[in-house]
């Protein structure tokens, strides 16, 4: 066992690296939320915010004018609002809450497709690191607050429903722990594969990455402020490696966003794969990853590892501060399957623990149910969205 385990780590350390360092890929997201929204029949609205430190970030919105009931959705790492779009009109929870009666707003995070611009920085130009400096800490401590405010603004509402998968989660916890007036804008929180512990984590990337960063402080400022964008030719590369057992499905093994997450036959959902190839993955920072990868290897939900000497300096102390849980008090639902390997059911279990208003967890009784067939299983709207549907009709 031991002997199999060490051999896929080095044999992945190469590549890993490799891509990490080179970093040299091309954008290729050809179909954008807008042309799946309008394709698909319903309105589409574009808005634009500015963060207090600069980024200006694209909200999408499927207006339904006359609601008052509002739903915010957040996507995941290497994910942006088309995500919430992509399972088709039947199964995307976006059309089902628009159906509803929902006015729906979309976020997208800083350095992600849709919000690359900045004031001062250019993500592919000369300052491209000071644009990349940040990780999903900032994305839920700015980000977050700032597109909440303009679509409290923008409606008039003073409450609304919040819906996120994964990274999305994390951001949700980041901003209610540490700046908790903004429980009370939240009437339920609908979290998908939830992410603050990580220590259970058997995803290879964690892994690896958690191997590496417990080895070399090098490899860790190499790792530093910049782009995670993996070039094609390397992505190629790294999954011939990892995907031989999955030659049906080369296509996704080519593209960064399955192996990094990896996947069962629940994601592998052929009707919308050529819509999620063309739309994913939407580009992050590697500090989110790496920010990730610190939380795999402490076992703690706490913020960025600057080192010692950057610990003292940023938080005044040796180790980054936990994030303080016990400040949320947000109705939340949790939704999380038994394949995951990013959210494992013994971390989610932990993290329910921590959170006083939680209000109900489904665990999906689907054997393969893993971290990405929560966007991008076959019926979603059987299999997952009618729980929510049911979870929201609880808290009124
Ligand atoms: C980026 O933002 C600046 C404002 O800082 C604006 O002038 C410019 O048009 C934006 N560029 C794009 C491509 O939206
Ligand atoms: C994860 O962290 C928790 C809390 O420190 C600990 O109880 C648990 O044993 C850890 N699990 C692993 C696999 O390290
Ligand atoms: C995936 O495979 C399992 C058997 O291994 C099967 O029960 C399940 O229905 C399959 N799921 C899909 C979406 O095809």
């Amino acid at each position: 066992m031991y002997s199999y385990y060490h051999s896929l780590i080095v044999l992945s350390f190469v590549p890993l690296i490799t891509t990490l360092i080179l970093n040299s890929g091309d954008p290729k997201n050809v179909l954008t939320t807008e042309t799946i929204v309008r394709k698909h029949g319903y309105p589409f609205e574009k808005h634009t915010v500015q963060t207090e430190d600069g980024y200006i970030l694209e909200i999408h919105r499927i207006p339904n004018l006359k609601s008052s009931q509002v739903a915010f959705l957040m996507h995941c790492l290497l994910c942006s609002s088309s995500d919430w779009v992509v399972s088709g009109k039947k199964n995307s929870l976006a059309y089902i809450l628009h159906r509803a009666g929902y006015d729906v707003w979309l976020g997208n995070a800083r350095g992600n497709t849709y919000s690359l611009n900045h004031t001062k920085y250019n993500p592919r130009g000369q300052f491209a690191d000071k644009y990349w400096d940040f990780s999903w800490h900032e994305i839920g401590f700015i980000d977050l607050p700032t597109m909440l405010d303009y679509v409290q603004q923008k409606t008039g509402v003073t409450q609304m429903r919040y819906f996120a998968h994964s990274q999305g989660t994390a951001n949700f916890f980041v901003l209610t722990s540490l700046k908790p007036q903004y429980n009370k804008i939240f009437k339920s929180a609908h979290l998908l594969a939830p992410i603050a512990f990580l220590n259970n984590s058997f995803n290879i990337f964690l892994k690896v990455g958690g191997n590496i960063v417990g080895r070399s402080e090098v490899i860790q400022t190499l790792l530093g402020s910049n782009e995670f964008r993996p070039s094609r030719k390397l992505q190629e590369l790294v999954g011939s490696i990892l995907c031989t057992d999955f030659s049906r499905d080369r296509v996704l093994c080519d593209n960064a966003f399955f192996l990094v997450a990896g996947f069962t036959n629940e994601t592998c959902n052929h009707d919308i794969i050529p819509e999620v190839m063309a739309s994913s993955p939407a580009g992050s920072s590697l500090n989110q990853v790496l920010h990730f990868v610190q939380e795999f290897v402490s076992g703690h939900f706490r913020q960025y590892d600057h080192g010692l000497e950057g610990n003292m300096q940023t938080y005044g102390s040796s180790e980054p501060p936990d994030y303080p849980l016990a400040n949320i008090n947000v109705p939340m639902f949790f939704y999380h399957g038994k394949a995951d390997n990013f959210a494992t059911v013994k971390d989610v279990l932990r993290l329910s623990k921590k959170l006083k208003t939680l209000v109900g967890r489904f665990e999906s009784p689907i054997a393969n149910f893993d971290h990405l067939a929560h966007m991008f299983s076959p019926n979603l709207a059987e299999k997952i969205h009618k729980y929510i549907m049911r979870d929201i009709a609880l808290i009124n």
